[in-house]
């Protein structure tokens, strides 16, 4: 027994996109206007109905006390309804497992799913938090280099190279690079795990922010996979802390006694809130129709500022950038734009070890007028 941190946790990296939206709150503090590039979240509040249903519970003096671990029953069945209405799929609400974010539907897919010790493979660059979540657990990330080759999605080939794996995590949209991963390739994907014992886990949380044809779900194609989405991103719902998980049977119970002992369930109001947030899709696709525009005047003003090798973005709110032409250190050069410009933007190294320290995350999920000033400094700008 020692009062020093355990080496396991220390060991997990910061989450660098947090750390430059702290940097640039710190530069507003100090009276600065920052251009936000940086942050993953919509600025827009939750939908009229979702605040308007917490509101009147709260008024009501609803206790909101804890619900059932999986739930509230009426959220879960609309969920289950909700695959119908957007893919086809026939999901049983005994599947749906209301969870604190998708944050927390990782924690529970990670310690249903794997031992310590177990590999599971994440792409890169992708989505930092599955990595470090992973380490957390004592579960080892292996890294899946992807590129714009294979339109940023795993192959057999590469996968079969990695050596005995326990998971494969996949995220369509993709966040850092907004790429759409078909149908074919989560069939793909899936058959591959399925052939190899491996347990698919997939991110869904960008669906419904999507600009060209619609993002499949990975249960169109296989009932194995553990589906993960959440009401931050599409619903703009990120502070309420509310996501969901699709379980399969293998892993209902244990996912369901997982919750019981780490949370005993999602935030109570969020989940009134979230009910009645599905019934605003109206609202919601103005919000995508917004992020469409931003993201034609992010990709214009960049080609202007000379970044014209990006990954070609279907979803999500993100372009990810070559930057190799001015530097090999991705995370001095977000910190000299921030310090110089007021432009905070995510240095690749959160999304990619390897590979990173050449790319740059630019989210366009602001104001429009901020990406085309922050454009103009980086146009302007001298390396
Ligand atoms: C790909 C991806 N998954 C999950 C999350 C976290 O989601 P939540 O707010 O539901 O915990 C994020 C947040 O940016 C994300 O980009």
């Amino acid at each position: 027994m020692s009062l020093a941190e355990a080496a396991r946790a220390a060991a997990v990296p910061p989450f660098h996109a947090m750390a430059m939206a702290r940097a640039a709150s710190e530069l507003e503090a100090a009276g600065s206007r920052v251009l936000h590039l940086e942050v993953g979240q919509p600025s827009t509040p939750a939908p009229r109905g979702a605040r308007d249903a917490a509101v009147a519970a709260i008024a009501a003096g609803d206790p909101l006390g804890y619900t059932n671990a999986a739930g509230l029953m009426s959220l879960r069945r609309r969920i289950a309804r909700h695959y119908d209405d957007w893919y086809g799929v026939d999901v049983e609400t005994r599947s749906v497992m209301v969870v604190g974010g998708a944050s927390a539907g990782f924690t529970l897919a990670f310690a249903a799913a794997f031992d310590a010790g177990d590999r599971v493979a994440v792409l890169e660059p992708g989505y930092p938090c599955y990595r470090n979540a992973l380490l957390a657990l004592g579960i080892e990330p292996v890294a899946v280099p992807v590129g714009p080759a294979t339109r940023w999605a795993p192959t057999a080939d590469v996968l079969d190279a990695l050596g005995p794996l326990d998971g494969l995590i996949v995220a369509s949209p993709s966040n850092p690079t907004g790429t759409v991963l078909s149908a074919d390739v989560l069939r793909e994907a899936a058959e591959w795990c399925a052939a190899n014992d491996v347990q698919l886990i997939a991110d869904e949380i960008y669906h419904g922010i999507v600009y060209a044809g619609r993002a499949a779900s990975a249960l169109e194609v296989t009932r194995d996979a553990i589906v993960i989405n959440s009401f931050s991103k599409y619903f703009s719902m990120t502070g309420w802390r509310l996501g969901w998980m699709v379980v399969p049977d293998h892993l209902h119970r244990v996912v369901e006694r997982l919750q019981q002992n780490l949370y005993i369930c999602a935030p109570h109001v969020s989940q009134v809130a979230g009910l009645a947030a599905m019934e605003c899709q109206d609202e919601l696709d103005l919000h995508v129709g917004r992020y469409r525009s931003n993201r034609s005047a992010l990709l214009t003003g960049l080609a202007a500022a000379g970044l014209t090798d990006v990954a070609e973005a279907d979803g999500a709110f993100y372009v990810y950038a070559d930057v190799s032409q001015i530097t090999d250190d991705s995370m001095a050069l977000t910190e000299r734009w921030l310090g110089e410009l007021c432009v905070a933007s995510t240095p690749g190294l959160d999304f990619d070890l390897a590979r990173g320290h050449c790319s740059v995350r630019f989210s366009y999920a602001g104001d429009e007028r901020d990406l085309v000033e922050a454009c103009e400094r980086l146009r302007d700008w001298q390396p």
